[in-house]
């Protein structure tokens, strides 16, 4: 059981305030009833209407984040601004952390959730999820580097990756990558590798979730449904 304010709060759409007036209001209904007090405990599978509208009775959250530059991928760090900070107070209570990390110097899509089983499926190697990255470096990228990536980079430390897809941008000598794994730093070493160091790096989807152009860098909102059961749907 759970306080009705704290259970809207938690879905990233409104602050606890604004969830308490909604109910005071008597916008909200719970498995039918006008709801009536903030305080009133409901359980983990009620049935919550907004203005007649269904809302997620997921008991998770999940956020999309576009993760600025200078903000690490972690939830509480002693001398670095954090993603978690750039959320309201009411969000940061939730147990959210980033799925997957981005460096401080990338930017782009991180989800932010507490369903530790889809986190841990997203992330799995054996999954082989799509993560989709701008990248700009220093020199020209070209069709060299497009086939060395295909066949699979090794790092210069001797780290084999899998076959990664490198699409050569028309004119920029810049270029989308696609990678399947995750390995610390990877895009950047798999172009060090290449001798074209990475000068700017911007993640644009992973699997099926992609980046909003609507939101831009330190900004976030909840994750549509569509596209939780477009993540979910990757084991079905
Ligand atoms: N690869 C990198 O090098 N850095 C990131 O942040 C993500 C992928």
């Amino acid at each position: 059981m759970e306080r009705l304010d704290k259970r809207i709060a938690a879905t990233g759409r409104w602050s606890r305030k604004e969830a308490k007036a909604l109910i005071k209001s008597g916008r909200v209904k719970v498995d039918g009833q006008q709801a009536t007090s903030p305080e009133e405990k409901i359980p983990e599978d009620a049935t919550l209407l907004v203005d007649g509208h269904l809302v997620s009775s997921e008991r998770y959250t999940y956020l999309m984040l576009h993760k600025p530059q200078g903000v690490v991928s972690s939830t509480e760090d002693p001398r670095e601004p954090t993603v978690l900070g750039l959320l309201p107070p009411h969000l940061r209570k939730l147990g959210l952390f980033p799925v997957g990390r981005l460096d401080k110097d990338a930017e782009g899509l991180l989800l932010l959730t507490n369903d530790g089983p889809l986190a841990h499926r997203l992330l799995s190697p054996g999954k082989h999820v799509d993560k989709r990255y701008y990248v700009e470096v220093t020199g020209e990228l070209d069709e060299t580097d497009r086939k060395a990536l295909a066949e699979g980079i090794q790092l210069k430390d001797g780290t084999h990756c899998r076959p990664a897809s490198l699409e050569l941008l028309p004119e920029t000598g810049q270029a989308l990558v696609t990678i399947q794994e995750g390995k610390y730093h990877q895009v950047k070493r798999m172009l060090a590798a290449r001798g074209k160091p990475v000068s700017y790096l911007k993640r644009l989807a992973m699997g099926p979730l992609a980046l909003d152009p609507a939101l831009p860098p330190g900004a976030w909102r909840p994750l549509q449904a569509e596209e939780l059961a477009a993540l979910e749907a990757l084991w079905k």
